[in-house]
């Protein structure tokens, strides 16, 4: 069989680990994909010493590799938007396949992207780019192409998970750990996209749009991070049975579908809230099939590389008889399934209140809750810290809107014994 060509654009984290593992097991894929898979041309600043490039083709400048006429998939693995949006635009107009690890470019730019691919009648693949080396796109897409899906629930990211897990076991404190996960190499170039919440998004959004058939929509994710999160937080969640784990969540309601990613409490006993350190999992509720859960490493050289392989030797399996499944899953999108403001979003919550120790205080929150139609599931008054006038009531709610939320949260905060800002936490049962 004629082998296919694969150029490799970025030699960083990701572009070693594919470049090393395509090499290791050179012979197990090429009788996978029916072809042998080579890498011909890579495209990098500087070589990587991890890789020896003996009898490679490489060039300083990326675009070299999109130009090579021998190249039949290119591999964007440069990360960031600009130059990566540049560099695949090409590949597509060059009649060339690809391949990339970069949510933020699926996220951000894939409806675009997408249509180019199909009038020029390519494929950009780009299972890496959510939960690094869980094959979640192709579970999705095809796995579970029977299911009516009702909603997606994951923890896609690994350093926020790892700085949450590390603050539970070890009441270690939240820029400590940080700082280990950006030593580890797990946070992004920028950090703020992990504690923020933006790299969750970023991969909720490819997730919602392959479960439900909608296009890309990442500007109407709600976006919390865990910037917020105390040591307390985690210890009282914990008292109540339940663990504080950042999820991104796709529900598809009667009204439409909610999008969302914050810290959220989720009741101990599920498998999803023990996937601890930087592993990732991610649920997916179908009809037919019911939840199904999919774990392991969301991040890291190999784990990546081995979606990014596994979508190369898609493609080299379907050279001869193009057939690959949509890019988003399905031929015709739904456009018209609205994706719900925050207000509209229901939920329960857990509140944090600090309030002075007086007479009538627990009575008065409870009075504001009920005028704006909040059942409270459950309430305890914790012991002021030592030194501290002010005392803890932790609440659990049913679930309700969050704009009654928001005006019950402000009608509290308006409160003579309340002077500090009410801490609120998500809570999600996931078991329907
Ligand atoms: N910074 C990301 C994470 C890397 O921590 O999950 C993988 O996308």
């Amino acid at each position: 069989m004629k082998p296919v060509n694969v150029g490799i654009c970025g030699l960083g984290t990701v572009g070693a680990g594919t470049f090393n593992v395509l090499q290791r097991n050179l012979d197990d894929i090429a009788r996978r994909a029916g072809r042998p898979v080579r890498i011909t041309h890579v495209g990098a600043r500087r070589d990587n010493p991890a890789c020896d490039l003996t009898g490679v083709k490489v060039s300083r400048d990326i675009f070299d590799v999109v130009k090579d006429p021998d190249v039949h998939i290119v591999v964007e693995l440069i990360g960031g938007l600009t130059v990566a949006k540049d560099l695949v635009l090409a590949a597509i107009e060059q009649g060339k396949d690809v391949v990339t690890a970069n949510k933020a470019l699926i996220a951000e730019f894939g409806n675009e992207i997408f249509e180019a691919a199909e009038k020029n009648n390519v494929v950009v693949a780009y299972e890496a780019s959510v939960a690094g080396g869980i094959p979640i796109i192709k579970a999705i897409r095809e796995g579970l192409v029977a299911n009516h899906i009702s909603g997606v629930a994951g923890i896609i990211n690994g350093t926020g998970n790892f700085i949450l897990t590390e603050m539970r076991d070890k009441g270690r404190a939240f820029e400590d750990v940080l700082a280990e996960t950006q030593a580890l190499g797990y946070a992004e170039a920028d950090p703020t996209f992990d504690v923020e919440g933006i790299d969750a998004a970023h991969k909720l959004t490819i997730l919602a749009s392959n479960a439900f058939g909608i296009p890309l929509q990442f500007d109407k994710v709600y976006t919390e991070g865990i910037s917020g999160m105390t040591r307390e937080d985690v210890q009282y969640a914990d008292e109540l049975g339940y663990r504080i784990k950042h999820l991104g969540i796709a529900r598809r309601t009667s009204e439409g579908v909610e999008l969302r990613v914050h810290p959220t409490l989720i009741p101990d006993k599920r498998l999803i809230a023990n996937v601890d350190g930087v592993m990732n999992a991610v649920l997916v509720f179908g009809d037919a099939v019911g939840p199904t859960l999919y774990y392991g490493q969301g991040a890291g050289a190999e784990a990546t590389a081995s979606a990014v392989i596994a979508d190369i030797v898609d493609i080299a399996r379907d050279i001869d008889s193009p057939g690959l499944v949509p890019h988003l899953g399905f031929s015709v999108e739904t456009q018209n399934l609205p994706v719900l403001h925050s207000d509209d979003i229901t939920t329960a919550y857990y509140l944090r209140i600090l309030v002075k120790d007086e007479v009538g205080q627990m009575a008065k929150i409870a009075e504001t809750l009920g005028n704006n139609g909040i059942n409270m599931e459950a309430i305890i008054q914790k012991e002021a810290p030592e030194d501290e006038v002010l005392v803890p009531l932790i609440l659990l709610t049913q679930p309700v809107k969050e704009k009654a939320m928001n005006d019950a949260i402000a009608a509290i905060e308006a409160l003579p014994s309340v002077t500090e800002k009410v801490i609120r936490i998500r809570v999600e049962r996931l078991d329907s």
